[in-house]
């Protein structure tokens, strides 16, 4: 049985099993993007009262020509997840890059976005990686001894517990090299009812999202979780500066995962999701401190989302 599991699918079982035990049950976020999961947050991103793909979409529009002078020509841009339809051909339009590199952990995807950029701009060399981005991988023959310039929208460094967030800016500067440079999507701290609005909206969709994480689960792992026992919930962690998604045990639950069994009480709850919103200031510090010195930031007008453009300047020492 455990020995015709994927590779996918075992890393997959080992978190929920290890999460699940652990004093605080928590399931990292990445496995809420199944097919099902990927696409309810498609959805996600078209409901009005989640603001940040919209506003970072306009801002990147808007940006565009300031960052294009800043970009060297014959550069190549590496994207971290696969790029969406809609804010990487923003990007490949301004600066006619010299290749274009989507590193994404799923295959499937990732070829189909790349066939559909690809047939967007001809001419321009699309080599997708199948790649978890965390870790090392190697970059095509093609690319590798040109300038690069990351490309990490979407507030995806918000999933990253700072210390994590931090190894991994600086796991993007080993991998892009002395001289790169990195653009990243940020979420601005803002007032609670607006967090708490974008991440728990008045349709369900981001419970519906929430809990396909549960639906996954007793499909991919064997699980007996009853769905009906757990309701999606969005806190502000303001010490931390983050929204957390839970699912919520409504009622005492015993259930099991792949053969383990497992029991909540009433109102304890599985950590899904960590969405961390930066400070004008903080954004910068924690790019520093992964290695990181911010050229450029920009906002937009309201100050909700901003994006920074940043080098990997050659270390120097300092007083
Ligand atoms: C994938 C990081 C952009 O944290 O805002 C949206 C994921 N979760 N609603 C975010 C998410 C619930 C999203 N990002």
């Amino acid at each position: 049985m455990l020995a015709t599991l994927d590779a996918q699918t075992q890393a997959f079982r080992d978190d929920v099993l290890a999460g699940l035990a652990a004093a605080i049950p928590a399931i990292p976020a990445r496995w809420l993007y199944d097919r099902a999961g990927s696409e309810l947050f498609d959805a996600i991103t078209k409901l009005p009262s989640y603001y940040p793909t919209r506003t970072e979409t306009a801002l990147l529009t808007s940006i565009m020509p300031e960052v294009a002078a800043l970009i060297p020509t014959g550069t190549a841009v590496v994207e971290f997840g696969a790029g969406s339809a809609t804010k990487t051909p923003i990007l490949l339009d301004a600066i006619h890059p010299a290749a274009y590199v989507p590193v994404d952990i799923s295959g499937d995807y990732l070829e189909d976005s790349a066939a559909q950029l690809s047939a967007g701009f001809p001419g321009l060399p699309v080599i997708p990686v199948t790649a978890d981005f965390t870790r090392p991988f190697a970059f095509p023959a093609l690319v590798a001894d040109l300038p690069k310039l990351g490309f990490f929208p979407g507030s995806t460094i918000g999933n990253f517990v700072p210390r994590s967030a931090t190894d991994l800016l600086r796991h993007f500067r080993e991998l892009l090299g002395t001289g790169a440079l990195l653009l990243i999507g940020m979420d601005r701290v803002k007032p609670v009812e607006r967090l708490i609005a974008a991440y728990d909206d008045p349709d369900g969709v981001t419970a519906r999202f929430n809990l396909n994480l549960i639906e996954r689960i007793n499909r991919e792992l064997d699980g007996s979780i009853p769905p009906d026992a757990f309701r999606h919930e969005a806190r502000w962690n303001d010490i931390l500066s983050r929204i957390e998604m839970h699912l919520v045990a409504t009622r005492d639950v015993a259930f099991s995962v792949a053969g383990q069994p497992f029991a909540l009480h009433q109102g304890q709850s599985i950590h899904s999701e960590n969405s961390h919103k930066y400070g004008r200031r903080g954004g910068r510090v924690l790019l520093l401190a992964g290695g990181w010195t911010p050229l450029a930031e920009w906002t937009d007008p309201a100050g909700d989302f901003a994006v920074i453009l940043a080098e990997a300047q050659p270390n120097r020492s300092a007083p």
